[in-house]
C-alpha cells in the first residue's frame, strides 16, 4: 500500500498553475453519457496537440479549466452510485481487490456494450475504486485522474472506462487488471516468485508507459512511480494506473515546473523533495526505484529492516556499480536463475536513474531503449558476450559512471532524512 505524504511548509509557489484543473469545493454531478467512443479522435482547434505513440495510440489533452469541463470532456461514462453499488454487489467484502490511500478498489462486472451494472460472472470485468470520503485532497486526485485518464490511451496506460460523481459519492471504473500489482507480486509472501524474464517484461511495459508520458508534445510528469501503481493483465503487461498526482510537465524554456511535493516514501527525488521542483527526471528517479525492487526483490522503504538497510536506495547503491558485488543485492528467489551480464546492465541503469544530479539521469526513451533488448533471449546472449565499455558507449548507461558513490557526497541524504 502506498503512502502519499503531503509535508507541511513544502508548498511552494506554482508556476504553471493555469495548467491544473481548478477543483471547486463542491463537485457538480453529470449525467450519464448513452455510450463511450471506443477510439478517440485527434485534435481539434481547442486542444493542445498531441504526444504520439509508436503503437498508435493518439492523444488530445485539452486545456479544462473547471470540474464540470473536465468531465464533459472526458470520454468517459458517467455512473450512478446505484449502479456501480450492484455492479459490485454491494460493495461486498469479498469483491474487495485491494485498499489504497484514495480508498478500497472493488471486483464489478458490467454489461461490455451498454455498460449498465451485470450479473457477476456476465459482461465485463471492472475494478471499481470507491474514495473515502476525506474531503478535498482525495477529491482533487479523482478529478485529475479523470482528467488524464480521460484523455490519454496507450497499451501501457490502464484503461479508465467511467467515473461516478453523484451526490458525495467520488469512483472510478477501470478495465479489470487480473494479476494486480507488481507490490503484490514482489512483495506478498503467498505470491509466486517472477522469473527474470517477465521482471524484464514488466519493467519494458511499464518504461513504455513513461516514455509515452514524457514524449509527447504535451509532457505529462506521473509523480508517483511505485511498484503498487504497475498494473499486470493476464499476460504480465504492465500498465501505469492512478494519475491522482500527474502534473503537466514545463513548456517553453522552462526546466520544470515548481510545485507542492507530492508522492511516496523511498521513490521521490531528492531534488523534488528539497525544492519542489518537479521535472520528468524526477519520475525517472522512481522508476529506477522500481528497478532496485525488481533486482532485489526489497521494497523502496522497509521498516523492518535495520539502519541502512532501511532505505534501498542507500543500501543498494554501493553495489551496483561492481560487478563483482551485485550478486549480494539480487533477489534469492531468483535462486541465481538471471543472466549476469543483463543484471549487471539494469543495475548500471538503475544506479543512473537513481544519479543525484537530474541533469545526468538518462531520458525515459533511454531507459526504454536500454531495457528492450534484454527482454530478446538472443540479445541476452549477445550482451553477455560483450564487454563493459560497451555498456560506457550507451547514453543512458554514461551517466552511472559519473555518479560513483565516491563523487556523490552532496546528495544530501535518503528520502527517509527529509520526512522524519
Ligand atoms: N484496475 C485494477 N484491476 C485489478 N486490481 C486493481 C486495479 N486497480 C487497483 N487494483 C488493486 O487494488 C490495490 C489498491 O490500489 P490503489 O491504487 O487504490 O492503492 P495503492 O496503489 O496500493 O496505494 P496508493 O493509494 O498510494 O496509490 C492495488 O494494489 C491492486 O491490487
Ligand atoms: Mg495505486
Amino acid at each position: 500500500m502506498g503512502n502519499c505524504f503531503l509535508p507541511p511548509n513544502s508548498r511552494v509557489q506554482n508556476a504553471h498553475s493555469s495548467q491544473q484543473p481548478s477543483v471547486p469545493s463542491k463537485a457538480t454531478s453529470k449525467s450519464s453519457l448513452s455510450s463511450v467512443p471506443s477510439t478517440l479522435t485527434c485534435s481539434t482547434a481547442s486542444t493542445l496537440t498531441v504526444p504520439s505513440c509508436s503503437e498508435g495510440s493518439y492523444v488530445a489533452l485539452p486545456t479544462p479549466r473547471t470540474e464540470g469541463e473536465i468531465l464533459s470532456s472526458s470520454n468517459l461514462k458517467a455512473f450512478t452510485f446505484s449502479e456501480l453499488k450492484s455492479a459490485s454487489r454491494n460493495f461486498r467484502p469479498d469483491s474487495l481487490l485491494g485498499e489504497g490511500g484514495f480508498g478500497g478498489v472493488f471486483k464489478g462486472w458490467i454489461d461490455e456494450h451498454t455498460f449498465a451494472a451485470s450479473r457477476p460472472g456476465s459482461g465485463m470485468v471492472v475494478a471499481i475504486k470507491k474514495l473515502k470520503p476525506d474531503g478535498f485532497q482525495g477529491h482533487k486526485e479523482w478529478l485529475t485522474e479523470v482528467q488524464y485518464l480521460g484523455q490519454l490511451r496507450h497499451p501501457n496506460l490502464v484503461k479508465l472506462i467511467g467515473y461516478c460523481s453523484d451526490g458525495d459519492h467520488r469512483l472510478l471504473v477501470y478495465e479489470y487488471m487480473p494479476k494486480g500489482s507488481l507490490e503484490n507480486h514482489l512483495f506478498k509472501r503467498s505470491a509466486q516468485p517472477l522469473s527474470w524474464a517477465i521482471r524484464m517484461k514488466i519493467a519494458v511495459g511499464a518504461a513504455k508507459g513513461f516514455t509515452f508520458l514524457h514524449d509527447g508534445e504535451s509532457q505529462v510528469i506521473y509523480r508517483d512511480v511505485k511498484t503498487s501503481n504497475i498494473l499486470l493483465d493476464s499476460e504480465f503487461n504492465a500498465k501505469l494506473s492512478d494519475f491522482g498526482l500527474a502534473k503537466a510537465g514545463p513548456t517553453g524554456d522552462n526546466t520544470h515546473v515548481s510545485t507542492q511535493v507530492m508522492g511516496t516514501h523511498g521513490y521521490a527525488a531528492p531534488e523534488y523533495i528539497a525544492t519542489g521542483h518537479l521535472s520528468a527526471k524526477a519520475d525517472v528517479y522512481s522508476f529506477g526505484v522500481v528497478l532496485l525492487e525488481l533486482l532485489s526483490g526489497r521494497r523502496a522503504l522497509d521498516r523492518n529492516k535495520i539502519g541502512i538497510e532501511q532505505n534501498l536506495v542507500d543500501w543498494s547503491r554501493p553495489f551496483l556499480g561492481d560487478k563483482r558485488k551485485l550478486f549480494r543485492i539480487m533477489d534469492s528467489r531468483l535462486e541465481a536463475q538471471y543472466p549476469k551480464k543483463a543484471a549487471h546492465t539494469v543495475a548500471a541503469l538503475a544506479l543512473s536513474c537513481i544519479c543525484a544530479d537530474a541533469k545526468l539521469r538518462p531520458k525515459m526513451s533511454e531507459v526504454l531503449a536500454t531495457l528492450e533488448p534484454l527482454q530478446d533471449p538472443k540479445e541476452m546472449d549477445k550482451s553477455t558476450q560483450s564487454d563493459w565499455k560497451k555498456d560506457a558507449m550507451n547514453p543512458a548507461l554514461r551517466s552511472p559512471m559519473r555518479c560513483q558513490p565516491s563523487q556523490r557526497g552532496s546528495i544530501g541524504g535518503s528520502p527517509l532524512a527529509y520526512f522524519e
